[in-house]
Order: structure tokens, then C-alpha cells, then sequence
């Protein structure tokens, strides 16, 4: 198949990008860098050792998007452009609903113009909102968030939803968990700007010497050592995920279908610092904090949906997904280079 992969230029775009060119498909990029860097793209084609066509632009501009679908010859669209951070999301939620809705009406639009039927979306575990039971099922009702991110991520699961039952699309949503680590070869990875607002990529820089410590949100949780669990997933298990989905949705009935991307299971905040002291051979020095607003205790998830209707499955543990992650810090301890 041939490819639009949205946001290819991203953390798990750029992962992916490299798992289709393994699977064998044709893939075109859109992204228009305004949280990522152009030099990820050479690093790809080193990797694959092919050309890999970029486009340059904001997925807003009707135009440009409209004009990309009419080159012909896409098949498929796996979309991950979007603005992603949950606390940036409260300051300005109106950056967040119009990029993130904006870009999707944009691109769906575009595609039933072209009759492109054939669409994965980069939803979030976050869609839960902060009352299912564990493990979270993709079954669970109502979906709700709890910030303008979370729910920027809700809303576009009903839009597609609805398109696709009314223009005949093929969706699948998929609900990543905790996307960590980084491609094994360490030239490709997470590359945050500013001050990471994630666990992992806090704790590579902490190793790395960028920052002095980190800051433990909470050890008062009902879990077994007091710190919130999370359900970690290797950036190279879901980009995998991704080639499967969109493999299956000849075969998937129903127009739309939420699968989740996880491993199932809970590793806490503690249990992340040793797995990473272990691949880095540094200590991490830590202090504990209180509670971050709006942290639930503990979540993982059900992954059976995916396994049965997939035939995916995470299969990378904690310590790779800490090595590889280790990889990429310590051998770009600033991330992508500007040029
Ligand atoms: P990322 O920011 O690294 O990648 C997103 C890419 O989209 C960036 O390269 C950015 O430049 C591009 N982009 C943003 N808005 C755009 C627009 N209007 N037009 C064109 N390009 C645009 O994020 P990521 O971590 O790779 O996440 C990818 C997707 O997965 C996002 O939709 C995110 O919400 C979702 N997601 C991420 C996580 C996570 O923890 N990383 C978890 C669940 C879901
Ligand atoms: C993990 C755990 C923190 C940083 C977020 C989004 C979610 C999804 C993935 C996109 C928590 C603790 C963290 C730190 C800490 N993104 N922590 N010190 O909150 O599970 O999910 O990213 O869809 O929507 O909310 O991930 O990595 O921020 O936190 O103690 O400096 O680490 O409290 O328990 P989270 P996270």
C-alpha cells in the first residue's frame, strides 16, 4: 500500500514511517515541523535506505492538502499530526481543538474527495477519562477526558465514527497507553522540547546530566510501592501495531474500531527509575513530590482486541524499552540537530 503517514516526522510517526518501509509499503509524509525537525527525515532514509517523500505544510490548509490527494496513488492515511501536551493544553485549549479537529476535518475531507477509504487514527488511553474500571476494554462507556487534549482525542473518535459509518471508511482507533523507548539503532527517538513532560524521556535527561533530579508525582497511591503505575509500551511494539491495524481493516467488519495498544500490565514510577539505572549503569537521583493534578493511581490495559483481531502483541520488556531509550539519550543528549 501506499502511505500518508501525518505527523511521519514525529516521535511515533518517524517509528512507524521506518515499520511500513519494512512491511513492504510505498510511504509520503506530511508534517509541517512545528514539533518536530526536518534532519529526522535523513536519518529515516539512512535507515531504510530509500527516498522518502516530505511535504511540508500545516494540514489546515485546505489547499495544499487537497492538492496532495490530487497526485493520486495514496491508499491509506495513518494520522498523527497533532498538538500533544496535556498541561500546554489547559493554557491555550483553543490551539488545541483547532489544530487537532481542524487538521482531521482537513484531511478527511480530502481523502473522501479522492476516495481514500482506509484511515488509522493516533488516539490515547487518556479517551477512559478518570472512572473505568481496570484493566480499561475498548468497550467501555462513556468516553470523557480530563483536559482539552484529552478531549480533543474524544472528539475526533466520534467525528470519524460517524464519517465513517456515513461515507463508507475503514477507522481504526487506536488507544496507545505509554509510548517510550526508541528505535535500537539510537538515531532515532523521543525529542521533546523544553522540559519533558513525560516520565522517560525526564529520566534520560536526568541520566544524561540535562537535568539535576527528578521530581516523583505522589508516593501515596494505593499501588504496591505507593507510585502510580503506568502501562509502558516500546515506540517499535506500536509502530508495529500501526502496520498491523492498518493490514487488518480489509478484514475488520465494522466501519470503526477502537483496539488498544498496551502490553496489560502496571509498572510504577520507582520500578521505571531502577529499570532505567540498570540500562544507563547511572544513578537517578529522585525526590518525591506531591501528586501531580489530575494523575489517576494506576492504568493499564486489556489488550485482547488487539491480539485476536490484530494478531499484535507488545513483546519488548521494561529494560528494552529503558536500553534503547538510553541509546537515543545518551547519543544525542540534545536531541535531533537543527540542520
Ligand atoms: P509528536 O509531536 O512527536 O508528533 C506529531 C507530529 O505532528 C509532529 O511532527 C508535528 O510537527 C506534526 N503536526 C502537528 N500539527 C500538525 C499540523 N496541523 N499539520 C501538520 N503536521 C502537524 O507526537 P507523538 O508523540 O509522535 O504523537 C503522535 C500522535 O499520537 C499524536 O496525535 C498524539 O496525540 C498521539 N498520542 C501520543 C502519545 C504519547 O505519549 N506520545 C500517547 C497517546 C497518543
Ligand atoms: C507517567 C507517570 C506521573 C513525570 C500522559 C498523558 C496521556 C498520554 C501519555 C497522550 C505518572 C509520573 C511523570 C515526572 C513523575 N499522552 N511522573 N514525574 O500522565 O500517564 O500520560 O502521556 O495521549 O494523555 O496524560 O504519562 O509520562 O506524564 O507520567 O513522577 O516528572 O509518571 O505522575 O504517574 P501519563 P507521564
Amino acid at each position: 500500500m501506499r502511505v500518508l503517514v501525518s505527523g511521519g516526522a514525529g516521535y511515533i510517526g518517524s517509528h512507524t514511517v521506518l515499520a511500513l518501509i519494512e512491511a513492504g509499503h510505498d510511504v509520503v509524509v506530511v508534517d509541517d515541523f512545528s514539533n518536530s525537525k526536518p534532519t529526522v527525515v535523513g536519518r529515516l532514509e539512512t535507515l531504510s535506505g530509500t527516498h522518502i517523500p516530505v511535504h511540508s505544510f500545516d494540514l489546515r490548509d485546505h489547499d495544499k492538502t487537497e492538492h496532495l490527494f490530487a497526485q493520486g496513488g495514496i491508499d491509506a492515511v495513518i494520522h498523527f499530526a497533532g498538538f500533544k501536551a496535556v498541561g500546554e493544553s489547559v493554557a491555550k485549549p483553543l490551539d488545541y481543538y483547532t489544530n487537532n479537529l481542524d487538521a482531521t476535518f482537513s484531511l478527511v475531507r480530502a481523502m473522501r474527495r479522492h476516495d481514500v477509504r482506509n484511515l488509522v487514527f493516533s488516539s490515547s488511553a487518556t479517551v477512559y477519562g478518570d472512572h473505568a474500571p481496570l484493566p480499561f476494554r475498548e468497550d467501555y462507556e462513556p468516553l470523557s477526558a480530563s483536559n482539552p487534549y484529552g478531549w480533543t482525542k474524544v472528539m475526533i473518535e466520534q467525528v470519524l465514527s460517524d464519517v465513517a459509518r456515513a461515507d463508507d471508511l475503514k477507522v481504526a482507533l487506536l488507544r496507545y497507553f505509554n509510548p517510550v523507548g526508541a528505535h535500537p539503532s539510537g538515531t532515532i527517538g523521543e525529542d521533546p522540547q523544553g522540559i519533558p513532560n513525560n516520565l522517560l524521556p525526564f529520566i534520560a535527561q536526568v541520566a544524561v546530566g540535562r537535568r539535576p533530579k527528578l521530581s516523583v508525582f505522589g508516593d501515596d497511591y494505593p499501588t504496591e510501592d505507593g507510585t502510580a503505575e503506568r502501562d509502558y509500551i516500546h515506540v517499535e511494539d506500536l509502530a508495529a501495531g500501526h502496520v498491523a491495524a492498518l493490514e487488518a481493516l480489509g478484514r475488520i467488519e465494522e466501519p470503526v474500531r477502537a483496539f488498544n495498544l498496551g502490553g496489560g500490565r502496571g509498572t510504577s514510577v520507582l520500578e521505571m527509575v531502577r529499570a532505567f539505572e540498570r540500562a544507563s549503569g547511572r544513578e537517578i537521583p529522585y525526590e518525591i513530590v506531591g501528586r501531580r493534578a489530575g494523575d489517576l493511581a494506576a492504568t493499564w490495559a486489556d489488550t485482547t482486541r488487539a491480539a485476536e483481531e490484530l494478531g499484535w502483541r507488545a513483546t519488548r520488556s521494561i529494560d528494552d524499552m529503558c536500553a534503547d531509550a538510553w541509546r537515543w539519550q545518551s547519543q544525542n543528549p540534545d536531541g535531533y540537530p537543527d540542520a
